[in-house]
């Protein structure tokens, strides 16, 4: 393959070899919000009154008497008898000086776009907020929310928000199940959904999916229905079904003004998965969330009023809640929101978004990084991007080879990379770079955020050391951090605290259930979840780990790695792997696969059989099932995969490896 078909780059491996620093470019740093080396010793010296800093980046109606309560560990409390209101801060604290700019871009799929100022968003907002209160809506009753990327969800958050009901939102492509299982956990009697939206150009029917949920929630449901797709797909509501544009029409002019919460009230729930099938209710609080999220938009985003600030992720999970709609609402800014697919109508489509509203500041994920690369930097060099000045990754482990991909092609060597860790109970960003401040390791998120300490530990709880795998832990609270699981104090315990309970370290420890490694300038290289670790032979090894040492070979579009049962070695590594177009599915191949995983990690961790896919099988979210894979490596009765996106992929991969036994 040639350089300019896009699938090989020459430059980029001999780049990695010889340069694992970078340093942050001289015009990012000069204009960065936080420059100041010292703001690291300044929160170990002075924690926890540091976290003022957060909390001074938003507004309090009264102030806080303590920062930290840590009398009833792990049961924290941030600003302490504080009061404020989240919707307030996002939004009516901006009218003074904001009241013309922009508050959301919204770009549809089938390419109309849709603007809010800040006031026409306080506009819709109140009377949104005045329809809930007119359907019943009252202060702390949850309201459900099913909805993809249209600006009546982030609207409808904000309105919950000022009326001091906490939202929970369904990832829109969950299925009905998923969204009764939530609805039900949270008691929810309401629910804002829409009529549907587009995917890949076509309308996509939702209000079917959301009504077949509703059927199973056990409590009476009154639903509110955004009518997104106009006159394409006309939907005669029932009894309890009401119409968006109606009831905000109804309450045209009406003042809600915002309801005074404590610090500690809970501003939303967000289901997520754990071990078990039942999903975790995360609780995320008014006071210490808003102000984690207000100031890691600012230290690590770099946000600033005047930016255009794009988060391609979906509203429907933290990464959208946190850096789509309230850190960068809190701070003013210009959140941008795209409804679709980065490959409609063409493999161009995000930077073509990049380019004509001049972007300044993009987040996404490691996944949509390889498709980029996947789909060759012919596509971003066709737009200007020279509007960027920062890129960020969340959610998942960016392998080296990406991330100087996303550095050269996207960033033009000219813009920082952060490689933020967190979850969606950390509520924000916990291990990263400091733009302006620290450099860069491609592969590694970086150092714990100045006043967040984190370490990796042996499962006894003991620093493993420089560069050895271990245990992610956070041994100190945050403002952002989950308070418990919705009505199950027991189960929050069990989940994050227990394996390093104060019993036996005489220290709270927060388990995030990752495995990474800390280098000896003290950054972090996540390793992927520790149900992910495998161990061959005794030894430990990270799947993604693994999985990084594979997608650095040319040829290689994306790879799993799981560990499948082995006679001798209990565990053997299976390597699942999607070539790039152009590249042969050879035995050769397969060979400088496996040389690839001797050359980055040892030969103990060497693939039993590569195996090559067309797919992966995927959750509707986008997620790896590596259960399956392990199932299928060792070849046991394969359970549900009725909720892959793609589940005919099972039967082909498993053909395959019978196949290869034989
Ligand atoms: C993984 C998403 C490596 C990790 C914000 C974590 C990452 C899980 C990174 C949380 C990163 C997230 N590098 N791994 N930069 N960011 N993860 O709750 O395994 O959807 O535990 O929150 O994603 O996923 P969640």
């Amino acid at each position: 393959m040639s350089e300019e078909d896009g699938h090989t780059d020459g430059g980029i491996e001999a780049r990695l070899d010889e340069q694992d620093v970078f340093e942050p470019p001289a015009s990012f740093v000069e204009q960065a919000n936080v420059t100041d080396e010292g703001i690291y010793e300044e929160f170990e010296e002075n924690w926890p009154d540091a976290w003022e800093r957060a909390a001074e980046l938003i507004e309090w109606e009264e102030p806080w008497d303590r920062i930290l309560d840590d009398s009833n560990e792990p049961f924290y409390e941030w600003f302490v008898d504080g009061k404020l209101n989240a919707s307030y801060n996002c939004v009516d604290r901006h009218l003074d000086e904001r009241a013309e700019e922009v508050a959301i871009e919204w770009v549809g799929e089938p390419g109309e776009s849709r603007t809010y100022t800040y006031e026409e968003l306080h506009r819709e907002v109140t009377e949104f907020a005045a329809a809930l209160y007119e359907l019943g809506v009252g202060e702390d009753d949850v309201v459900a929310m099913y909805m993809p990327m249209i600006p009546e969800l982030p609207i409808a958050m904000l309105a919950c928000a000022r009326i001091g009901a906490p939202h929970a939102v369904v990832f829109a492509g969950f299925s009905p199940d998923a969204l009764a299982d939530r609805m039900n956990a949270g008691d929810s009697s309401y629910l804002v959904t829409c009529d549907g939206y587009y995917r890949r150009g076509d309308p996509l029917n939702h209000i079917e999916k959301a009504r077949s949920g509703v059927e199973k929630v056990d409590q009476d449901v009154t639903s509110v229905v955004v009518d997104r797709l106009g006159d394409e797909r006309a939907v005669d509501l029932g009894p309890d079904e009401h119409d968006y544009d109606t009831l905000v029409q109804e309450q045209a002019g009406a003042t809600v003004e915002p309801v005074t919460r404590d610090a500690e009230d809970m501003l939303f729930l967000m289901y997520t998965s754990g071990t078990t099938g039942e999903p975790k209710g995360v609780k995320h609080t008014t006071g210490g969330y808003l102000a984690y999220a207000a100031w890691t938009s600012h230290a690590v985003l770099d946000l600033k009023p005047e930016d255009t600030y794009w988060c391609s992720a979906d509203i429907g999970w933290i990464t959208g809640h946190s850096y789509i709609v309230y850190g960068p609402l809190a701070l003013g800014t210009t959140t941008l929101m795209y409804e679709g697919t980065p490959d409609y109508p063409d493999n161009d489509r995000f930077w073509e978004i990049c380019d004509e509203y001049d972007v300044d500041v993009f987040y996404t994920a490691p996944t949509a990084i390889r498709a980029f690369m996947k789909w060759g930097p012919e596509y971003p060099a066709a737009h200007d991007l020279s509007s960027l000045r920062l890129l960020g990754s969340v959610g998942e482990p960016i392998n080296p080879r990406a991330w100087l991909w996303y550095y050269e092609h996207i960033g033009g060597e000219e813009c920082p990379i952060v490689d933020t860790w967190w979850q969606t109970e950390t509520g924000g960003m916990m291990i990263t770079t400091l733009p302006g401040i620290n450099d860069m390791k491609p592969g590694s998120a970086g150092p714990p955020l100045p006043g967040i300490g984190a370490d990796v530990v042996d499962p006894s709880g003991d620093p493993v050391g420089a560069d050895r795998a271990g245990h992610l832990v956070v041994n100190r609270p945050w403002p952002g951090m989950l308070r418990t699981l919705y009505r199950n104090d027991e189960r929050f315990l069990e989940e994050y605290w227990r394996e390093y309970s104060k019993s036996e370290r005489d220290q709270w420890v927060y388990f995030p259930e990752d495995g990474a490694k800390i280098d000896a300038d003290g950054y972090i290289t996540v390793l992927g979840r520790v149900d992910d670790v495998i161990n061959v032979s005794g030894h430990r090894l990270g799947t993604m780990e693994i999985e990084s040492a594979i997608v650095g070979v040319p040829g290689v579009a994306e790879a799993a790695v799981v560990g499948g049962d082995h006679e001798l070695k209990g565990e053997a590594v299976y390597v699942y792997l999607i070539t790039e177009d152009g590249q042969e599915e050879t035995d050769a191949f397969r060979d400088e696969i496996v040389a690839a995983v001797d050359e980055g990690i040892g030969p103990i961790a060497r693939p039993e059989e590569v195996i090559f896919t067309p797919e992966l099988p995927k959750t509707r979210s986008g997620k790896i099932m590596r259960r399956l894979l392990e199932d299928i490596a060792s070849g046991k009765e394969l359970g549900d995969t009725s909720t892959l996106r793609n589940p005919e992929i099972v039967g082909e991969i498993a053909e395959q490896i019978g196949g290869a036994d034989e």
